[in-house]
């Protein structure tokens, strides 16, 4: 059995699609969700599906023995899928190669502090853009510049609100990040 520990913030609609992908999987598990906000959307996702899940401050996250209490769900991978916390260089090398991100942006564009949800799609328009999409990359000490893994790209309509070209991203997001998961595990058989 290879296990995925997500790490997110908010709604949760990625760590939904990436359970929902590995359901019917009898070797993968999604073992664990770590949140940072007690009153985020994806611990109803974590309760509905009976996914073990952790609300953390930022002073667990610091703390190194988090790292030895994330080795006993032995992740394949870790996933941040909405994680707004910059995640410790202790945990990155304790796991490193090993945690994956995904961004709403074709990064190196629009990466970076600060950049995260709505603030991207608006930076995006407001640049007039003429194509955005998203980003799954390793994660590394330096904020949004490990390596990529894959972008998909999607066109940018001028003169659309930000909350549209927000949903078709997240689209593209649902899609991808659960397969390229799926591929990352395999690779790892
Ligand atoms: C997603 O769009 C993800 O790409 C973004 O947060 C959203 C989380 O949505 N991540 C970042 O902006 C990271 N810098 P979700 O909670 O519905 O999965």
């Amino acid at each position: 059995m290879q296990s995925v520990i997500i790490f997110a913030s908010g709604g949760g609609s990625n760590a939904n699609a990436i359970i929902n992908y590995f359901k019917k999987n009898q070797t993968v598990l999604v073992s664990l969700i770590v949140c940072n906000n007690e009153d985020a959307g994806v611990l109803e996702i974590a309760k509905k599906n009976n996914v073990p899940f952790w609300v953390i401050s930022k002073k667990t996250l610091e703390d190194k023995t988090i790292i030895d209490q994330l080795k006993e769900y032995k992740p394949s991978i870790i996933v941040l899928a909405g994680f707004l916390w910059k995640v410790p260089p202790t945990i990155i090398k304790a796991f490193r190669g090993r945690i994956i991100n995904i961004h709403p942006s074709l990064l190196p564009k629009y990466g970076g502090k600060g950049m995260y949800g709505q603030n991207v799609h608006k930076a995006v328009i407001e640049n007039k853009e003429q194509e955005s999409g998203i980003t799954i990359h390793y994660v590394n000490e330096a904020y949004d510049e490990g390596a990529v893994i894959m972008q998909a790209h999607c066109p940018v309509i001028p003169g659309e609100p930000a909350k549209e070209l927000a949903q078709r991203v997240l689209k593209l997001e649902h899609f991808y990040l659960p397969r390229t998961i799926d591929l990352l595990l395999q690779s790892m058989n």
